[in-house]
Formats: structure tokens, C-alpha cells, sequence
């Protein structure tokens, strides 16, 4: 270990550095729109890579959103094809993979944080593989970190390099250098990755990767690269085959799902087509995250309303209640266009639930405008909400704002909105008290083994008792006690819910 150590840092990374990293700029952004996207069909394991894996382990540590969770399935799925079984036990693991997340600073820290516990595993097991990818490995000043205090970790690979994971980790396995491959370019559409999903009762399917939106905070264009949708028939099939293995519920994924199609042929297949097609497949829940409200159609709206499998759950994020903050976020809506969306949703699907996302403290925030949120908060009444303080992404054009606003004031923001948020959600559950919902069973509450837990339709968590058997069914149960949170409910027998 103590040579591969010296090994590592006079490998020269300049050229890669000036190759790798371009900090994209909103002008190129408008120019990436029109770069063309490749669908490709090729993945295939190289013969001298097949069965590497025979007899080893792995082990996949996910931080952040939906999307690296279905990303960890894809590299779990290109593992186990060559070989190597998984496992929880870091101890065991023959390769431990951190799949990172950049979008606020905390969620980095946590993964430097991971990486200084790891040390100590690495020394006493110099073969064990450490691998960095994911969000975090896009950044040029995440990398140069690791590069000068992380020298343990062996491979570092980024989010348009998943594909190469069998090549990458032979290199890594048979090199004394720190491996890494982060590619700046757009990223291709590539089908036929293996995936080795987590459970059998709910499945992530991408329909879309990237993000063109560039809200001035965020980080995800710069990691995620060019919004790109997969075709129709793909996603369709896709579907139709987790149907026929006995799923019960899908959700469609991609960072702004509602920009879905505009970058295929001639942009006129869209999210509520596709959507209008998923719904006659014989699977009995759909769900889609995430939604920017500029893109949410009229038509989006009308699809969503013919339910079926269609869910009453709609994750609409508003960030600021504020116009002049939602200006300088490039959010493209301002307070009263989301409120009329919103108000179109409630009317065109009634007993939907909406959820939201939320910034405290952008640069500047006053405190009359931080009421605005508040207010917004308490007009739509949300069923829950994500709530952040904002965190300054290094390279987007809000980290370069001056900012008054001092943590201590962002804080005690959070608290408030927090407080209010909390408030709603109980009220909105506390309505279900005594009604029945239609629950999918995934498992046994973490807690308790003895209760099971499943959502709603309207997402909102259940833990009620019943046997195991029960588990990847849609059961009726009866909300007995609302929590902050979750619900608490009890079975009830099926003609009495025919009778309801
Ligand atoms: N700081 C705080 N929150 C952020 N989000 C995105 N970028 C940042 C940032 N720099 C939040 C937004 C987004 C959610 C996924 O994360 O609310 O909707
Ligand atoms: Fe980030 Fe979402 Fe805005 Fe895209 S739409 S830049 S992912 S907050």
C-alpha cells in the first residue's frame, strides 16, 4: 500500500485536467441544445474482463437523488455480469463504490467524510478496490481534493462513464495509479446497460438525462450534462417487461421530466404522450419526478387526469414564493403563474397531493421575501415539502453573488418554514383519519419488523400490521392515527371497502 500511495501523486493530471473539465457556461448551454445525442445499443463485457469478478464483492454506497439510486442499479447490474456478488458488509467488499452527490455542500462533505473512515479498511486490505463516481467526480475542484488528500481511492470515473466500469475497474485492479475517467461531453443514450434493481415491487425507469434549465444555484446541469430523452418504444418496452416480471409501480425519472421529447426528431412526441401510453399498460401505479413547472402542459395536465394507474401525486417544485428571488434563481414563473398552475392541478385532479421543494436563504433573501415563501407555503397547503438553506455550488452564477444574509438568519428561516411545513403535512394526513386508502405493501417497517409498511397512491407512508405474505400487494387499510408523517391504518376486509 505504501508505494501505490507515493505511486498515485506523480502521475502528471494537467493535460487530463485541461481536457476533461469545461466549466460550461450558460452561452454554451444554449449551443448544447442543438448538439445531436446518440442512441446506442452497444454495451457489451470484453471477453478479457468476463468472470473478474468470480468470487469477489461488492459493495455500492448511494448518496443524493433518485437518479444515482437507479445509477447504482446500472453499475450493481455491470458487477454482477462480471461477476461479483454484493454485499453490506464493508469488510467483505472486494470494491466499494461511493455514487456521490453535489447538489448542496453538506451532501459532499459526507462523502469526504466516508472517505477518511475508508482509509484505514484500504490499509489493511490493499487489494480492496475504492471507487469515486457519480456527481462529485464532475467537479475539477472534487477531483483535485481527492487527488491530493485521498490518495487511497483508486478510481474515479464520472456520470457519462458508467457504461466503461468494466474497463475502468480492470485498469484500476492492475494499475499502481489512481484510475480515473470523467468525460465533459454531453453523454450518449445508452440502451442496453444490465440493471440489478433493488426489490421487486417498485422500479426506477429514466426516460430523460440531464438538465438545459441552469437554475442559477444548482449544479446538475454542470454534472448531468445535456437534456437528453430516450426513445418512446425503449421506455415502452422497458415498462412492459416490468410489468410481465410482476412490478407493481414504476416511476418515470429524469431531473425535469417535463422537457421530456423536445430533443427527439421533430419535438412533438412529449411527456403527456408517453405518459397517455404507459397508462394503458397493465401495471397498476405510474409516477413521474421530477417536474419543473415551465414545461407542465395543458395536455400533461389532461393525461394526468384520466388517473388509472396515473397516481394523485405530483412533486411540483416552487424554491420561492418570491418574484424577485424566483428571478434571479431562472426559474422562468413567477409567484402567480405557479399559483395558477397549481390551482389548475387541484381542480383537473382533485384529491391530488402536492409536494414541493424550497430554498431558504438564496443570496440576499429579505425577510419580506422569505414571507412570501411562507405565504405561498400557507395558500397551497402542500403535503409535504423538501426544505434547504441554500448552499453556494462553486461555478454557477449564484456562488458568484454577493450574500447578506447570515447563516445564523438563514437558519432560523429553515426553522420557521420547517415549523409550517410540518404543520401542513399533519393537517393534510390528519383529513385521511378514519378514510380508506389503497396502500402498496413493500416490506416491514424499518423499525418494527412486525408492521408492514407501503405508501399511497398520494405517496404518503402506512405502517399497519398484517402478514408478510402480504408484501408487493395492494391492500385496503383503514387510517386509524395521523402522524407528522407517516399514517397509521388497519386492514380492512374487501367488501367493506367495496361498500365505502
Ligand atoms: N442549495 C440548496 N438547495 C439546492 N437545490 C438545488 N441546488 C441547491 C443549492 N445550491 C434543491 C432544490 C432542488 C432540490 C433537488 O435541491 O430545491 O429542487
Ligand atoms: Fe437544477 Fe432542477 Fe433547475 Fe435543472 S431544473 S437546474 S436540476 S433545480
Amino acid at each position: 500500500m505504501a508505494d501505490i500511495k507515493q505511486t498515485k501523486p506523480e502521475k502528471d493530471y494537467s493535460v487530463y485536467f485541461q481536457r476533461t473539465f469545461v466549466a460550461p457556461n450558460l452561452k454554451e448551454a444554449r449551443r448544447r441544445r442543438r448538439q445531436a445525442v446518440r442512441h446506442l445499443n452497444d454495451f457489451s463485457i470484453p471477453d478479457d474482463i468476463k468472470g473478474i469478478g468470480a468470487g469477489k464483492k461488492y459493495l455500492i454506497r448511494t448518496y443524493g437523488c433518485q437518479m444515482n439510486e437507479h445509477d447504482s442499479e446500472v453499475m450493481a447490474g455491470i458487477l454482477e455480469e462480471i461477476g461479483y456478488t454484493s454485499t453490506d458488509v464493508e469488510e467483505e467488499a472486494d470494491i466499494i463504490l461511493l455514487n456521490t452527490c453535489a447538489i448542496r455542500e453538506n451532501a459532499e462533505n459526507k462523502v469526504f467524510g466516508e472517505l477518511g473512515n475508508l482509509k484505514q479498511l484500504k490499509r489493511e486490505n490493499p487489494d480492496l478496490i475504492l471507487g469515486v463516481c457519480g456527481c462529485m467526480a464532475q467537479e475539477e475542484a472534487v477531483v483535485n481534493r481527492i487527488l491530493q488528500k485521498y490518495q487511497h481511492v483508486d478510481l474515479i470515473f464520472g456520470t457519462h462513464n458508467i457504461h466503461r466500469l468494466p474497463q475502468l475497474l480492470k485498469e484500476a485492479m492492475f494499475s499502481k495509479e489512481m484510475v480515473m475517467e470523467v468525460w465533459s461531453k454531453e453523454g450518449d443514450v445508452i440502451e442496453n446497460l444490465p440493471k440489478a434493481r433493488k426489490g421487486n415491487v417498485r422500479a426506477w425507469v429514466n426516460i430523460m438525462y440531464g438538465c438545459d434549465k441552469f437554475c442559477t444555484y444548482c449544479i446538475v446541469p454542470y454534472t448531468r450534462g445535456k437534456e437528453r430523452s430516450r426513445h418512446p418504444h425503449e421506455i415502452i418496452q422497458e415498462v412492459r417487461e416490468l410489468a410481465r416480471k410482476g412490478y407493481k409501480e414504476i416511476t418515470l425519472l429524469g431531473q425535469n421530466v417535463n422537457a421530456y421529447g423536445k430533443d427527439l426528431n421533430d419535438g412533438s412526441y412529449r411527456l403527456s404522450h408517453l405518459m397517455d401510453e404507459i397508462r394503458k399498460i397493465d401495471i397498476p401505479r405510474v409516477r413521474f419526478t421530477t417536474s419543473h413547472p415551465w414545461d407542465f402542459t395543458d395536455d400533461l395536465i389532461e393525461v394526468l387526469a384520466k388517473g388509472g394507474n396515473l397516481v394523485e401525486h405530483i412533486h411540483l417544485p416552487v424554491q420561492s414564493g418570491n418574484n424577485a428571488i424566483l428571478k434571479i434563481m431562472g426559474r422562468n414563473y413567477t409567484r402567480e403563474s405557479y399559483l395558477e398552475l397549481f390551482y389548475k392541478l387541484k381542480k383537473a385532479i382533485p384529491h391530488a397531493a402536492i409536494t414541493t421543494d424550497i430554498i431558504v436563504g438564496f443570496p440576499n433573501e429579505t425577510e419580506e421575501q422569505f414571507q412570501d415563501t411562507l405565504s405561498l407555503v400557507e395558500e397551497c397547503q402542500f403535503d409535504g415539502a423538501y426544505t434547504f438553506i441554500y448552499s453556494p455550488r462553486p461555478g454557477t452564477p449564484a456562488a458568484r453573488m454577493e450574500d447578506n444574509v447570515s447563516m445564523e438568519v438563514k437558519r432560523d428561516r429553515l426553522q420557521r418554514l420547517n415549523e409550517l411545513v410540518n404543520e401542513l403535512a399533519y393537517k393534510s394526513n390528519a383529513r385521511l383519519e378514519g378514510e380508506i386508502v389503497e396502500v402498496l405493501v413493500e416490506g416491514a417497517s424499518k423499525k418494527n419488523e412486525d408492521v408492514l409498511m407501503g405508501h399511497t397512491r398520494t405517496n404518503k407512508v402506512v405502517h399497519f400490521r398484517g402478514p408478510k405474505s402480504l408484501i408487493g400487494q395492494l391492500v385496503n387499510v383503514r387510517v386509524t392515527k395521523a402522524k407528522t408523517w407517516t399514517l397509521d391504518g388497519e386492514i380492512v376486509a374487501e367488501q367493506e371497502a367495496a361498500n365505502q
